[in-house]
């Protein structure tokens, strides 16, 4: 046999057996597993973790330890690629710079609090002041800026609990807060979020995430062509501040009626003064049902990617907010500048500034009582 010969038929062997390694990596199907690496170390040296769950499908959530932000989230859409569809950074640098709670865990309390004041078992609380003459999502230094300690849950989907504990007075709240927050991946493409908490003393609690969503993958332009569903009769109007005004609205006949499925840009500048009011959609929905039982919320789809999100959750509220205040100053993954109305987020909670309405379900958690919420964020292909 010549050398040339001997040689051509060495790289047949080698390309036949490349061929069956390939064809033996595609027949062997996926595990689900969860994964931990170093995001950075934060200004005081401490370490900052993320960790990555997939599941058989593919499906993966990166999560990291600064503030349980949802670093990334890769689904699959109608032509098989997976894509990124949430906004945030690729570093830990980015969500350490200003940015607009990008996939953070917020709290101790979700949304707005009016003049940062409640009052409670008749002691006025002073609350940390960061909007306006408001206070939102926790104050100065809420949960989007903590460092949570991770920790694997062993069996069973790919599952991550956090754990943060809150100092009594911190932000001007009572009472030490244990908080715990487990992100679990399931085999059916769901991310699940279990938040539960105790307290020593009487206070307050509302925790939520806060991911911006394009299902076409983030840094896709605007998700006006998104439509949405929402699984709400009623909203909570604001004022001028965004503080609900007490009254619990029917949407028939507004722009907020989302109950058959509709564009987001559909009526987002339509000439109504609760729109004028948002800047577009930036408002507390009323989930239809009953608080405490896992129910529908929302089911979004995007109609040239095919990915459809679907949301449920136990919480009574959630805000539905079409990134109004984004404007394009923020360089996200690969640099993008992410754009006005780039990102959605359904943030599943009680409703806004509780503690100041008698009337709304309550967000008071006393010593001996467990506050528990589930939100299930479901992707698929359509
Ligand atoms: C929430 C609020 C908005 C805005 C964003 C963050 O969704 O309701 O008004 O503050 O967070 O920019």
């Amino acid at each position: 046999m010549s050398l040339k010969t001997s040689t051509a038929i060495l790289s047949l062997t080698a390309a036949a057996l490349m061929m069956s390694a390939c064809a033996q990596k595609k027949e062997t199907p996926m595990s689900s597993s969860i994964t931990k690496a170093s995001f950075g170390k934060l200004a005081d040296g401490a370490a900052v973790d993320i960790y990555t769950l997939k599941n058989a499908a593919g499906m993966e959530a990166a999560i990291t330890t600064y503030g349980g932000r949802i670093v990334s989230l890769k689904t699959v859409g109608r032509d098989g690629k997976f894509a990124d569809v949430v906004l945030g950074f690729d570093n830990l640098e980015g969500y350490l710079g200003d940015n607009p709670y990008f996939g953070a865990l917020v709290g101790r309390y979700g949304n707005r609090i009016a003049k940062g004041h409640f009052k409670l078992d008749g002691k006025d609380y002073k609350l940390a002041v960061n909007n306006g003459v408001n206070s939102l999502h926790g104050g100065l230094k809420g949960f989007d800026k903590v460092l949570w300690t991770g920790r694997e849950v062993p069996g069973g989907d790919p599952s991550l609990e956090l754990t943060y504990v809150s100092k009594d007075g911190e932000e001007g709240y009572p009472g030490t807060l244990t908080q715990k927050v487990t992100y679990t991946l399931t085999a059916a493409n769901e991310l699940k979020i279990d938040y539960s908490a105790t307290t020593d003393q009487d206070t307050v609690v509302n925790v939520t995430n806060h991911s911006y969503f394009n299902l076409a993958g983030q840094g896709q332009g605007d998700v006006l062509g998104h439509v949405v569903q929402l699984s709400a009769a009623k909203f909570t109007p604001v004022d001028a501040g965004l503080i609900p005004t007490g009254e619990l609205k029917s949407v028939e006949g507004t722009p907020f009626d989302f109950r058959q499925p509709t564009a987001i840009g559909a009526r987002i500048n339509a000439a109504d003064e609760q729109i004028k009011l948002g800047g577009g959609y930036d408002h507390n929905f009323v989930v239809d049902g009953t608080p405490g039982t896992l129910r529908p919320v929302a089911r979004v789809t995007e109609p040239v990617s095919g990915r459809v999100l679907e949301v449920s959750t136990t919480e009574p509220g959630v805000q539905f907010y079409t990134g109004n205040f984004l404007d394009g100053t923020v360089k996200g993954k690969g640099g993008v500048a992410y754009a006005k109305r780039s990102g959605f987020c359904l943030e599943t909670q009680h409703f806004p500034d509780s503690p100041n309405h008698p009337d709304f379900p309550t967000t008071t958690l006393k010593p001996g009582a467990e506050y528990k919420s589930t939100t299930l964020f479901k992707f698929s292909v359509q």
